[in-house]
C-alpha cells in the first residue's frame, strides 16, 4: 500500500486545527477525532517514562506502515502535523477515564508524540491509550514516582542493556515486563546501528543491511525494534528511565570522535541524526529535545526517601579515547601504562566537566538512603594481563579514564554519600564488583558496589579468556559472560537485593527465565555480599 493511501485523511476542520501552529487542547481533541485511517497507525505501540511524583511522559509514534523505509514517507506517514488524543484511567480496563488530552504528532519528529502528564497522584499505576479518529492504541500501564518526602519501605526496579536484534529474540524483555517493576532503567545499546555482516549464525536480520548513518536510517532501525512484540510489551507494562551508550550512534564513539576517524564536523551531522531519532522514539520530556548534535539525557530522579537515581551520559561529553591513532586505534583497545601515558592524564573526563560537577553536587545533597549511579560502561578497574605479563586496560570504559574514576570515588567517600551503588551495561556479561578506595590494595576499604547486567541478546566476551584475568582482579566478586538476561532489584531500607535473571536461550523466541545468581548490599556496608 502506498504511503498516500495510508496517511491520515483530515477533515477540513481537523486540518485547520492541526496546521494552525499553537492550538488549544480542546480544538486538538476535536481534530484528533476527525482523523481517518485506513491502517491502524499505532503499530509501534506505546511507552511511558521520565516519572515524577505527579506524572510521566506518554509516548507513541504514528506509523501505519512501519516497514515503509521511503525517507519521504517515514513509516508510511506524509502530510502535516497530526492530532492524537490520549485517555488516562485508574483501572487496567480503562473504565474510569478521568483525563483526556491531546498532542500533535509533528512530522519534524517523525510523527512521534511526547505527552507530558502532570497533576496525578504519587506512587501508583495508571493506564492509558492513544486515539486518532477510529484508531486506538494498545493500553499501557504507567507508574508515578512516590512523593519525595514519603518514607518508602520498598521499591522494585529492573535494568537492561545491549539488545542486538540480529543476535537473538527479546525474551528477556518479556520476562522483565512480567515482573511489573515500578521502574525499568535502560543503560544503553537499545539499538545496534550496524548490520552484522560477519556473523554466520544470526537469529534474524536488520531490514537494512547497512549501518544506520542518516536520520531515515536511524528512524528505520528504531521502527524495526519497536515492532518486536516483546519490546512493545515491555514498554506497555513499565515506566522507563533511559540513557544511551555508543551503539545508538556508532560503536565506541567518543564525543565528536568517530571510531573510524571521520571528520568531526561530518561525524557531528551523523550524531545529530542519531540523537534526534533517539528522542523521537523515547518517552522523554521536551527538555530533552536535541539541539543539533547536542541533547541533554543525563537526569536525576528521586523515589521517596529511599532512592535517588543519577542517570549518566557517558558518550556525549567524554574526552577522546586515549591514544586515538591510526591504523586501528579509533575505538576501544588495550593499553599499558608504558604504551599510553595519555590514559593517565588527570584532565581526561568520561562525563565532561559540567556533568561531573552536576553529579558531585547532586550526590552530596541527596537525602536518599540509596544512591544509584546508572550508567553505560564498566567502572571497576579491570586488569588484562598479556602473555608477556604486561597489564593492559580497556580504553573505552572507565579504565580509559582512571583519574576521573578516582575523582568520583573520592567524592563518594568525602561527601559520605549514603549507600552508593553503580549500575552498568555495555560489556554483555554479569559482574558483581567491589569499588575500592585503592584498587592496588585488596585490603583497602570498599567505597561502593557495582552490578553489571548482561546483554539482552548481544554476544558476550569469551568466558575462558576473561576468567584467566581474574587472579589480577580480586575486587571482581563474580563474573559470567555465558548468559543473557537482565537484573532485577528489590530495594529495602536495610538491604538491596540484586538478582541476575538469565534466559534459557536468547536464540529461542519462547525462552524461559530463571534466577542465575543473587547478591545483597547491606545498608551502610558497601560491597558485594552473598544473598
Ligand atoms: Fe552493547
Amino acid at each position: 500500500m502506498s504511503s498516500k493511501q495510508s496517511s491520515p485523511i483530515l477533515t477540513r476542520r481537523a486540518f485547520v486545527a492541526a496546521s494552525g501552529g499553537l492550538v488549544l487542547a480542546p480544538a486538538v481533541l476535536r481534530a484528533a477525532a476527525g482523523v481517518q485511517w485506513k491502517i491502524n497507525p499505532f503499530s509501534l505501540g506505546v511507552a511511558s517514562g521520565s516519572p515524577s511524583p505527579d506524572g510521566f511522559v506518554l509516548w507513541t509514534r504514528l506509523a501505519p506502515e512501519p516497514e515503509n523505509y521511503d525517507p519521504a514517507a517515514p513509516a508510511g506517514m506524509t502530510g502535516p502535523a497530526t492530532p492524537v488524543s490520549y485517555e488516562i484511567a485508574r483501572d487496567p480496563q480503562m473504565k474510569t477515564v478521568f483525563r483526556r488530552g491531546a498532542a500533535m504528532a509533528d512530522p519534524a519528529y517523525a510523527y512521534s508524540v511526547h505527552a507530558e502528564i502532570g497533576g496525578l497522584e504519587p506512587g501508583r499505576p495508571y493506564w492509558y491509550r492513544f486515539i486518532s479518529g477510529a484508531a486506538r492504541s494498545n493500553i499501557g500501564r504507567a507508574m508515578t514516582a512516590p512523593a519525595a518526602q514519603t518514607a518508602l519501605e520498598q521499591m522494585r526496579f529492573c535494568y537492561a542493556s545491549c539488545a542486538n536484534y540480529e543476535h537473538g529474540y527479546f525474551s528477556a524483555y518479556r520476562h522483565l515486563a512480567d515482573e511489573q517493576p515500578d521502574l525499568v532503567i535502560f543503560l544503553g545499546d537499545y539499538i545496534y546501528e550496524y548490520a552484522d555482516l560477519r556473523s554466520t549464525d544470526l537469529v534474524r536480520a536488520h531490514s537494512e543491511k547497512t549501518d544506520a548513518k542518516t536520520l531515515p536510517g536511524y528512524r528505520n532501525r528504531y521502527a524495526q525494534y519497536r515492532v518486536d512484540p516483546d519490546l512493545q510489551y515491555l514498554h506497555a507494562e513499565t515506566t522507563a528511565m533511559i540513557t544511551w551508550d555508543d551503539h545508538e550512534v556508532q560503536n565506541d564513539y567518543a564525543n565528536q570522535s568517530s571510531q573510524d576517524f571521520a571528520d568531526p564536523a561530518a561525524f557531528l551531522v551523523r550524531r545529530a541524526a542519531a540523537y534526534r531519532a533517539f528522542y523521537e522514539h523515547m518517552p522523554l520530556r521536551a527538555s530533552a529535545q536535541p539541539n543539533g548534535a547536542m541533547m541533554h539525557v543525563y537526569d536525576r530522579m528521586r523515589f521517596g526517601d529511599l532512592l535517588e537515581v543519577s542517570l549518566l551520559d557517558g558518550r556525549q561529553y567524554r574526552s577522546r579515547e586515549a591514544c586515538y591513532r591510526r591504523p586501528d586505534k579509533g575505538g576501544a583497545h588495550l593499553e599499558t601504562n608504558a604504551s599510553c601515558p595519555e590514559r593517565l592524564d588527570p584532565a581526561r573526563s568520561l562525563l565532561g566537566n559540567a556533568q561531573e560537577q552536576w553529579l558531585y553536587d547532586g550526590l552530596a545533597k541527596s537525602p536518599a538512603r540509596w544512591n544509584l549511579i546508572a550508567q553505560d560502561v564498566m567502572m571497576s578497574v579491570f586488569r588484562q594481563k598479556n602473555a608477556a605479563g604486561e597489564i593492559g586496560y580497556w580504553t573505552d570504559d572507565w579504565n580509559g579514564y582512571p583519574a576521573a574514576r578516582t575523582r568520583l570515588l573520592q567524592h563518594l567517600e568525602e561527601s559520605r554519600v549514603s549507600n552508593p551503588v553503580v549500575l552498568t551495561g555495555d560489556i554483555h556479561s554479569f559482574w558483581a564488583n567491589d569499588l575500592k578506595h585503592d584498587f592496588d590494595d585488596p585490603n583497602s576499604p570498599t567505597v561502593a558496589t557495582e552490578f553489571i547486567g548482561t546483554s539482552i541478546t548481544a554476544h558476550g566476551p569469551s568466558y575462558d579468556a576473561f576468567m584467566k584475568y581474574m587472579p589480577d582482579n580480586p575486587h571482581v566478586r563474580f563474573f559470567d559472560s555465558r548468559k543473557h538476561g537482565y537484573v532485577s532489584v528489590t530495594l529495602e531500607r536495610e538491604r538491596m537485593n540484586v538478582r541476575f535473571q538469565a534466559v534459557s536461550d536468547a536464540r529461542d523466541k519462547d525462552a524461559g527465565i530463571s534466577l542465575f545468581r543473587s547478591f545483597v548490599v547491606e545498608n551502610g556496608k558497601p560491597g558485594v555480599a552473598p544473598a
